[in-house]
């Protein structure tokens, strides 16, 4: 039966994870896979987490199953975090997810489900799994120009271009915030220019937000969402909990749907409920159980927003300060990117063979389109850094 099958590649982001592990140099650096981390290079669970979770063991009575759309409360509270009322919530269906790659394989699925032939539209480049992920449900992908290697801007002329001629009914895909890999985002005003061209082609916005709350604000994180919400007759938004909440490893996210009416919204509801069912049956509990106590209480509500706001405030600060080691080290280099990009991404701009350099003479960890993962940075090891980047360059 397996005779056959090939021996793959391990994943270009995930399988960072091992090499860097297996690496015994002791200044070795990971700018991988995107976790956030402290100044001690820790990935920490959050106070209010860890609050929630005791609150979570001291009360809960029984863990029987919930059905296929998860944690009733959990999904109320992502759906008003991320629509804020924008929209009338009869026509939003939100369920629970395993993580926000889950939310896109259900989404994928039910796209599929309504009109199999529709392509989806994703950004020159897009975050690495989404093509396999996305394809290997069944959908067809097709680039759209977003990122400019040589400037390192958004190609918001030649993506406004393409998606003038893209066909009525078929799929955009978008990052809300924080676009991975670039970290560049549409300004508000190039948000309302995409939103006027999806209105006049009768395009699908789907919506993945996978880092509300790291770019500027929960509320401003979401302005694409609630400002197409407001637009729009139908979309898709998936979220994702593991980056704001840190909860990556309890695989925590929803999928909101936005139904032209209600009596749409509930045909859609029975799909994704039935799509739950034929995947995986029924999300994971204990993660969106944190989220939902979170977000219940104004307490470990006003927690959280601390704690979001200091990650945030220190993934800034060590751009800034990464910025300023490069202008010292490679000052014929222009990194201005580095701070105009936000999140934990953007591209160094170096070649395969620069980034393959740093890992094999330097112990520099990245993914190998020169994405880092400015989180990795610390006060410690930004002058070996980028020294290191340097001397590849
Ligand atoms: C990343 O892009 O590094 C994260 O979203 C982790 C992942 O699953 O790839």
């Amino acid at each position: 039966m397996f005779q056959d099958l090939e021996q793959l590649p391990p994943d270009a982001i995930l399988g960072l994870i091992a090499e860097f592990n297996a690496d015994s140099r002791t200044d070795k650096i990971d700018l991988g896979v995107g976790v956030f981390r402290t100044a001690e290079g820790v990935t920490p669970v959050l106070d209010a987490v860890k609050a929630a979770e005791q609150r979570i063991l001291d009360s809960q009575d029984s863990k029987a199953y919930l059905g296929t759309a998860g944690n009733p409360d959990f999904n109320a509270a992502m759906q008003s975090m991320t629509f804020a009322g924008s929209v009338d919530d009869a026509r939003l269906v939100t369920v629970q997810a395993p993580g926000g790659s889950g939310s896109l394989r259900v989404a994928a699925s039910l796209l599929l489900k309504a009109e199999s032939n529709a392509p989806v539209w994703v950004s020159e480049p897009t975050w690495n799994n989404h093509v396999p992920l996305l394809g290997g449900a069944g959908l067809e992908l097709k680039p759209y120009p977003y990122y400019d290697t040589e400037r390192h801007v958004i190609r918001t002329d030649a993506m406004l271009d393409t998606l003038r001629q893209v066909p009525k009914g078929e799929i955009v895909l978008f990052h809300a915030c924080c676009h991975n890999p670039s970290g560049l985002d549409p300004s508000d005003d190039e948000w309302r220019a995409i939103t006027e061209v999806l209105v006049e082609r009768e395009l699908l916005p789907f919506i993945d937000m996978a880092y509300q709350g790291f770019a500027r604000g929960l509320d401003e994180d979401a302005f694409a969402i609630r400002h197409m919400a407001e637009q729009v007759p139908e979309m898709i938004v998936s979220n994702s909990c593991s980056k704001n909440f840190g909860l990556y490893r309890d695989r925590v996210g929803s999928l909101s749907v936005l139904a032209a009416d209600a009596e749409a919204a509930a045909r859609i509801r029975s799909q994704l409920s039935y799509i739950a069912r034929t995947i995986y049956s029924m999300p994971p509990d204990h993660g969106a159980a944190i989220v939902a106590t979170i977000l219940g209480d104004e307490a470990l509500t006003a927690q959280w927003h601390v704690e979001l706001a200091a990650m945030r405030a220190r993934i800034l600060d060590m751009r800034a300060l990464l910025h300023g080691a490069l202008k010292e080290t490679a000052p014929d280099h222009d990194f201005s990117h580095l701070v105009r990009a936000t999140g934990m991404f953007c591209f160094l701009g170096l070649s395969k063979e620069q980034v393959e350099a740093l890992k094999r003479d330097h112990g520099v960890y990245m993914v190998g389109s020169s994405r880092i993962n400015v989180a990795g940075v610390t006060n410690d090891n930004v002058d070996y850094l980028a020294t290191s980047i340097a001397a590849v360059l």
